[in-house]
């Protein structure tokens, strides 16, 4: 039963975005009580409407002592209608304030399971369909749903067709060792995992196409960059080579960033993002083949004057001083407190610098456990072989803005990469690896266009042949040369957005050991 409505508002259909509009005026907004807090005679509601957030101020006169009772009874994330005359007030998140005259109650919810107390990480992912409602998650998506709506715009206003591919398959396009098996009636199927090779077909029928769709990779890791199931978006281009695919590739990363600049500085603000990180797309992009990267890794040749293994060696001696001068801070900090004899404020002032302390410790710790690490990997590296995580950290730690990798030893790239034809010992392919340690966002290449060339590689990969013979009739009828790439939708938001983990960047994230919610 629904509580008595003291006045709704004929604007009832408001979102706290269009509150400008409505200076002076009454509203009625619909959302969930995202906290309160009261006092004898009033009660402040942050009220949260999926578009934003506005204090509501409910007092008892406006009220009656009814509903203001209610009021006060409200419990975190109970569903109202609250409505009142928009206020201007600039301290207030999103700028303005609402004075209640009339308060709907749908549910009063009791005992939600997130406070805003700390919860372990992995509590939040068993509560996903609640978490999401959470300001920073909240935040997270807005991002991820400008991101995708850049990349259409980038792709449509260069004329790319979208196209679907299909998600059952009989072709392993990136090896075998991650496919999702299923039964498809009584012959077995795999998910894709990647449209790429459809996306090839189709290139040649529209010249040039993107799919954009959900990708599965049974990968039995658990790092932060790894999910099993991931958004991809795979163009294509006709008369297309490796150079002008890097072209493509640099020109999509760099509007697609600036776009999401643009529409979420609310958003990225609220995930503390500097985004004068991201700014720097606007310069182009380091080009390094294989061959320099290695060199570069293992401290061969510097970058701009700075050499790999010795910046890690300075950084871990940076991060150990000031480990000791941070655990030196929060002893005398506590010794304060425990003297005891001071001002309460001073307490408080001195407990908030000490689990700020803490905080920073606990990343300078993960970052002297992880760098030692680092040094090793890029030390021991040995030529010929792909990049680790570690190693993709060390290189891109070099640089402010995503790199480009390309001319990769053909063996340890997938069977339909062109060879250099000056040098067959290299593939075309081409690897962007996103700054700030985040490492690969995208995977590419040029296309090997020689029939001959690519049964040999499908060979050599101990692929069926028979599932490849439509793939093959690409070569066999107008062949052209061609290129394209993938993005991992969730490792470019997890970038922007610069979260530890790519769990945060899906909805509902499937990751080894991860089905539910
Ligand atoms: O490098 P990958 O495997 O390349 C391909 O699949 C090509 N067929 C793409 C193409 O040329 N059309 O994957 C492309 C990107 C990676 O760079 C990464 O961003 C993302 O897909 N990716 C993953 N993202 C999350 N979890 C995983 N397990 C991922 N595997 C790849
Ligand atoms: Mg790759």
């Amino acid at each position: 039963m629904y509580s008595k409505i003291s006045k709704i508002s004929s604007t009832s259909k408001m979102h706290t975005k269009q509150l400008d509009k409505y200076v002076g005026q009454e509203v009625t907004l619909k959302g969930w009580v995202a906290n309160r807090r009261e006092s004898k005679t009033v009660v402040f509601i942050n009220l949260r409407d999926g578009q934003g957030m506005c204090q509501c101020i409910l007092g008892i006169e406006d009220l009656g002592e009814e509903l203001f009772a209610e009021a006060k009874s409200l419990g975190q994330e109970s569903s109202v209608a609250i409505t009142g005359k928009v206020v201007v007030d600039e301290r207030q998140i999103g700028g303005y304030e609402l004075h209640a005259t009339g308060l709907k109650v749908y549910q009063n919810a009791k005992d939600y399971p997130i406070s805003n107390k700390e919860h372990g990480v992995e509590f939040l992912v068993d509560k996903r369909h609640l978490w999401l409602r959470s300001q920073r998650q909240w935040a997270i998506m807005k991002v991820r749903n400008s991101v995708i709506y850049a990349i259409h715009n980038f792709f449509q206003s260069q004329d790319f067709v979208q196209m679907d591919a299909p998600i059952f398959t009989g072709n392993a396009a990136e090896g075998t060792t991650d496919l999702f098996e299923t039964d498809y009636y009584g012959k077995p199927a795999y998910l894709t995992q990647s449209g790429q090779l459809y996306g090839e077909a189709m290139a040649m029928a529209m010249g040039k196409i993107y799919t954009f769709g959900p990708t599965f990779r049974a990968e039995k890791s658990k790092t932060r960059r790894h999910l099993s199931e991931f958004w991809m978006i795979e163009p294509e281009m006709a008369f297309c080579d490796i150079f002008e695919n890097m072209d493509t590739i640099e020109a999509f990363l760099r509007a697609v960033v600036q776009e999401v600049i643009e529409k979420c500085p609310a958003e990225l603000e609220i995930l503390g993002r500097d985004i004068s990180k991201l700014e720097t797309i606007a310069k182009p992009f380091p080009r390094l083949s294989y061959d320099e990267a290695v060199e570069i890794l293992k401290g061969d040749k510097d970058v701009e004057g700075q050499n790999s293994l010795k910046t890690l060696e300075s950084d871990l001696e940076i991060v150990n001083a000031r480990i000791l001068e941070a655990k030196a801070e929060i002893a005398e900090r506590e010794a304060t407190i425990a003297a005891g004899g001071i001002k309460k404020g001073v307490i408080n002032f001195n407990q908030s610098k000490i689990d700020g302390l803490k905080n920073e410790l606990k990343q300078l710790e993960e970052e002297q456990r992880n760098i030692p690490n680092w040094l090793k990997s890029a030390r021991d590296f040995t030529y010929g072989n792909d990049f680790g995580g570690s190693d993709e950290t060390v290189l891109t730690r070099l640089f402010d803005l995503p790199i480009m990798v390309y001319d990769w030893p053909h063996e340890i790239k997938a069977f339909y990469m062109k060879r250099n034809p000056e040098d067959p010992r290299f593939a075309r392919g081409v690897d962007v690896l996103a700054p700030e340690g985040y490492g690969e966002i995208v995977g590419g290449g040029e296309r090997e266009t020689s029939e001959e060339w690519l049964v040999e590689k499908i060979n050599e990969h101990k692929l069926p042949l028979d599932v490849f013979q439509w793939y093959l009739d690409l070569r066999r009828y107008g062949s052209v040369p061609h290129s394209g790439f993938g993005l991992g939708l969730e490792r470019l938001v997890a970038w922007v957005c610069k979260l530890d983990h790519v769990r945060e960047t899906i909805p509902f994230p499937r990751y080894y050991g991860r089905l539910e919610p």
